[in-house]
């Protein structure tokens, strides 16, 4: 074991059966060991033991090179020795007073005692009865008759016979001085005395003192759970409270504390109930680092919190927020683990808690196979596979998104078993598995449930689905009559006026209220402001965009969908702006050749331009042209629907508002017939008014369609569950981020099944109801594959990409926007900036460096899963930030949280006050303009009553009131709403520094409530406030229930 330069052969080695005499050349050499070599021992299987002043035992093999295992104390391990008739176990002793019994497979600890004084060397009995097995131990308990054989521990001087600099080797001469026998009795510890120690763990629990602890576990009562059987049940809890450290001597978790919970009949709430234990734990217990529980009973039961209590030693009561479902053991008998409320990194995990926080990701994780269960907790992906139903109808086929061919977001795995007739798709249920905490409130499940289960269908029931208004006074009669609702068509004994009060009245009367657009002007939805306004603070604020190249041209193939210039011309927009701008200022004859550098991908184009319109951001555009017309002959082979591109062109006025100048529909070359092409503007003429009118419901539907699939569905809801899915996975309960991310994560899993089951799937309300039918969400699978980029779903990136805005260091938020008076963007700047400053206080108190964000491993397989899996088909971007600081870490979490809360709130709860009245947000055109194929029997009807033309081209009556129901709902903020940063998270609670910063946090927003209210009292702002106009509070932080039109929720949970 000396210092020698190793040798070429020295892993190959044969000891020759005796040996007479020492060589100088050693036949192998150990290399390992970081200081003095103390003791050498080697078992009859060809091992070889060595122990250091490094504070380890080595374990060797002849023949290998590499040290085989690795055994620790605190201090000089002075003396090893092999079990003489089992090989898998040897004793060491060491400085630190410990004899530790190892065994060697896994280099575990499986019994120890401290003799508190220096040991120099061990023995044993040749029988090698003195070893005990940790089996035997734990299942048996200590046998006095098989056990009394003590080690016997002579301390004597230890000689030194060589050294030789840092590998100096000991000769250890132990000298017996005498042995002695006893039972459970500790010998007298002298030095240069006999020290015998019972190495029976018993000895510890005889002579450990406990101290009472009182755990009291609060159980929400719920619709499905136990507690509606509770007085009939005897059944209760199983507890067991696991130590935070390991045990300093054995390095092993100490024995959790274990006990049962009863339930008590002590009030605390009305819709909760106690469960309390006490328990005895030794005072050498440490602090308490989580509680397992065990549900006796036959149901699940929702646990909102568990209190341990115990002032003397544990430092005053320990909180474990739960917040869930703990599934019946006879479901599945692995128990539940919560931790306590301290946040750790995965490098601060408490030794005692290091394999629960591993072994609670993986129950997690599952393994990927097997159907889930309703009470299972298991995240994992999967393709948008069961939208269809092939099984049921060829019809309803629909094809898989999420891969190469069409990209997606991935949604939760759920294993059911595929279709019968095409084995890409998955079967289809009546309720979709999702992981059991992911519920809704119950409140929210019972009236989202009520409407998509009960009332759509009656609603649908309707004879004619396809008949339409037959006047605008039909219209009107919804809110203020109401229609009776057909008779539902199964047993249902729900009572709908009960759950959804707002849309049934006694009788089955399906009843509207007044949407605050028309309350307010009835004539709103029919004015070019309002129509132009609702742009920049209505329901669909993130679609507009500056005009940055002209002439308008098409991107798409012209060989497919015909010539790609525009039919906007630059005398077309000066005959519509001329009031405004002198044709000096604007001379659309002289097109110059500029450049401009678009921030987004920082390529320069090359165009040319009506200098001074462009130059000054006055026009934009809502443009639906490239990506609706390759649907265009698609859509139209469907029934009772049709389609165009569209591109809607807006003038920046002087006063800050914008006017609408024109509509271009476009219609590829169809049935043999060449591209058609039409440009409509305002008129004072009566034809062309009208012909405008219908132009706007057509763009409208445009609007309303990708408002729904996309603003709404596709960047809010579908794209934050990959990140729901990945922190479950990969951020354990007790990691800050985890923490962090949750109020902005829960309930959006089950909207989301719910959605896939009755709204977005084949022939669901969506696709019955909006334009593409059942191209629907297919097209925000286009949308998706073309547009979304995680950096732009930052509402600074989104608007710089948008033209909306550019980079300004002196300004307010560091951005200057094209629109000053753009209430969207404004509020939602507010919101953007108190996320922000949140999030920083909050992620570098936990990550104050760089290296522990690149350190955390928890955290990189997080963001390095979303990338890869949840958003797998989009991995290849080069646009995902990468996550080496807190900066990076900032902002990805701002950016996730501002999509859960503001940008969701600003795009639903809107969603009743503008389009709950569906002349100013139609959802479908139905017909074509009349001015595509016109015939003279058609013209004439035209001319005659042209608003029969626009009620044809609104949706039918079964639609409407289908969109209009489920918008109501949508719209309404449930009693137990959960604003951003209304209220503080239970487990913040416990850090001072946590809980001064969320303050903070809530005093900004409630600031911003404040701002928001000046803003729209503030008559110089024209796109919030005027005669008739709702103002813009859909970013207002927070609401009372109800559909209120303002309110900012937490999360996308409904
Ligand atoms: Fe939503």
């Amino acid at each position: 074991m000396k210092t020698m330069r190793r040798s070429l052969d020295s892993a190959c080695v044969i000891l020759p059966p005796k040996v007479f005499q020492l060589l100088e050349k050693p036949l192998h050499e150990f290399r390992g060991h970081g200081g003095v070599v103390l003791a050498l021992t080697c078992s009859k299987n060809g091992h070889l033991l060595s122990s250091s002043v490094d504070k380890t035992a080595h374990l060797w093999k002849l023949g290998h090179d590499q040290c085989q295992g690795l055994y620790s104390h605190n201090n000089y391990v002075t003396c090893i020795k092999f079990n003489p008739v089992d090989d898998n176990y040897f004793i060491s002793g060491s400085i630190d007073g410990k004899i530790r019994i190892w065994k060697v497979e896994g280099c575990r600890v499986s019994d120890w005692t401290d003799i508190r004084e220096i040991v120099i060397s061990v023995c044993c009995r040749p029988d090698g009865k003195l070893w005990k097995k940790p089996e035997r131990l734990r299942t048996v308990g200590v046998q006095n008759e098989q056990f009394n054989v003590y080690l016997v521990v002579m301390i004597v001087f230890v000689n030194v016979v060589r050294s030789t600099g840092g590998n100096a080797c000991f000769a250890v001469t132990p000298k017996f001085e005498s042995v002695r026998k006893l039972e459970n009795v500790r010998v007298g510890r002298a030095s240069r005395t006999i020290k015998a120690v019972q190495t029976s763990t018993e000895k510890s629990t005889t002579i450990t003192t406990t101290t009472s602890v009182a755990v009291e576990i609060t159980v929400l009562k719920t619709l499905g759970g136990v507690l509606h059987q509770v007085g009939l049940v005897k059944e209760g809890l199983h507890v067991e409270l696991v130590a935070a450290v390991l045990d300093p001597y054995t390095g092993l978790e100490k024995p959790t504390v274990k006990g049962f919970a009863h339930k008590k009949d002590k009030y605390i709430g009305d819709n909760k109930i106690s469960y309390e234990s006490n328990l005895k734990i030794p005072n050498d217990f440490g602090k308490v680092g989580a509680i397992i529980v065990e549900n006796e009973h036959h149901k699940e039961m929702f646990v909102e919190n568990i209190v341990i209590i115990q002032k003397r030693l544990l430092g005053g009561p320990i909180n474990v927020t739960c917040n869930s479902w703990i599934h019946s053991k006879f479901d599945n008998k692995e128990p539940r683990i919560f931790f306590v409320d301290k946040s750790y990194l995965p490098s601060q995990t408490p030794s005692g808690l290091i394999s629960y926080r591993e072994k609670e990701l993986k129950i997690l994780q599952g393994d990927g196979t097997g159907e889930r269960k309703t009470f299972e907790r298991i995240y994992d992906y999967d393709v948008y596979n069961d939208l269809g139903d092939p099984d049921k109808s060829d019809d309803l086929w629909r094809p898989v998104l999420g891969g190469k061919e069409r990209p997606y977001p991935r949604r939760c795995r759920t294993g059911r078993a595929r279709s019968k007739i095409d084995p890409l798709s998955e079967s289809r249920t009546t309720s979709i598995y999702v992981p059991r905490d992911e519920a809704f409130s119950e409140v929210k499940h019972k009236s989202f449930w009520s409407l998509l289960s009960s009332l759509l269908p009656r609603i649908g029931s309707s004879s004619d689905n396809d008949v339409g208004f037959p006047n605008f006074t039909a219209i009107d009669n919804l809110y203020s009559e109401g229609v009776q609702l057909p008779a539902a068509t199964n047993k249902s004994t729900i009572n709908l006026g009960d759950i959804l009060p707002r849309l049934v009245k006694a009788y089955d009367l399906l009843q509207f209220e007044k949407p605050e657009l028309i309350k307010r002007d009835t004539f709103s939805w029919l004015k070019d402001e309002e129509f132009a306004r609702q742009t920049l603070a209505g329901l669909n604020p993130c679609r507009i965009q500056l005009v940055t190249e002209w002439p308008l041209k098409s991107k798409l193939d012209p060989k497919v969908y015909g010539p790609a210039e525009s039919a906007i011309t630059k005398e077309l927009i000066e005959q519509e702006i001329g009031g405004f701008t002198t044709l000096e200022n604007v001379r659309f004859d002289q097109l110059v050749l500029s450049m401009i550098v678009f921030p987004r991908n920082l390529h320069l184009h090359l165009f040319t331009a009506p200098l001074q319109v462009l130059e000054q951001n006055k026009l934009f555009i809502l443009d639906y042209h490239d990506l609706f017309l390759p649907y265009v002959t698609k859509v139209r082979e469907i029934k009772g629907t049709t389609l165009y591109g569209s591109r809607t062109l807006f003038y920046l006025m002087p006063s800050g508002t914008l006017k609408p100048l024109a509509i271009e529909l476009t219609r590829p070359p169809i049935d043999g017939k060449p591209q058609w092409k039409e440009v409509f503007r305002p008129s004072w003429e009566a034809s062309d008014l009208w012909l405008w009118r219908l132009a706007k419901a057509h763009v409208l539907a445009h609007d309303s369609g990708y408002h729904q699939l996309v603003s709404h569905w596709l960047r809010t809801h579908c794209c934050v569950e990959p990140y729901i899915i990945a922190t479950n996975r990969h951020l354990s309960a007790m990691h800050p981020i985890h923490r962090l991310l949750h109020p902005h994560l829960r309930y959006t899993m089950e909207i989301n099944a719910l959605s896939r089951e009755l709204l977005i799937n084949a022939d669901g309300t969506i696709e019955k109801s909006f334009f593409p039918h059942k191209y629907s969400i297919e097209i925000s699978s286009v949308v998706y594959d073309q547009l979304w980029q995680f950096d732009l779903q930052a509402l600074p990136a989104d608007l710089i990409s948008r033209g909306m805005a550019v980079e300004d260091p002196t300004a307010p938020h560091g951005l200057k926007l094209t629109i000053e008076d753009y209430p969207y963007a404004n509020d939602g700047l507010l919101i953007w900036d108190a996320i922000k400053k949140w999030v920083t206080d909050y992620v570098t108190y936990y990550y104050p460096k760089a290296n522990i964000v690149q350190s955390d491993n928890e955290l990189q397989a997080w963001w390095t899963e979303i990338q890869t899996v949840g958003h797998a088909d989009k991995r290849h971007g080069s646009w995902w930030p990468v996550l080496k600081t807190p900066d990076d870490l900032i902002g990805i979490i701002t950016n996730m949280i501002w999509v859960a809360s503001g940008h969701h709130a600003a795009v639903n709860f809107g969603q009743y006050d503008f389009a709950g009245f569906f002349p100013n947000r139609p959802t479908i055109a139905r017909t074509n303009m009349p001015t595509e194929d016109p015939n003279d029997t058609e013209k004439e009807e035209f001319l005659k009553r042209p608003e029969e033309f626009l009620l044809k081209c609104f949706p039918s009556q079964v639609q409407a009131k289908q969109v209009m129901a489920i918008l109501d709902v949508l719209s309404t903020h449930s009693p137990d709403e959960e604003y951003l940063g209304a209220k503080i998270e239970p487990y913040w609670k416990e850090d001072k520094y946590i809980t001064d910063v969320f303050e903070q946090f809530s005093g900004k927003l409630k600031e911003i409530e404040g701002i928001i209210d000046a803003r729209n009292a503030d008559h110089s702002l024209k796109n919030r406030v005027g005669a008739g106009v709702v103002p813009y509070q859909l970013l207002k932080p927070f609401s009372e229930e109800g559909v209120t039109g303002m309110g900012v929720p937490n999360s996308i949970s409904i």
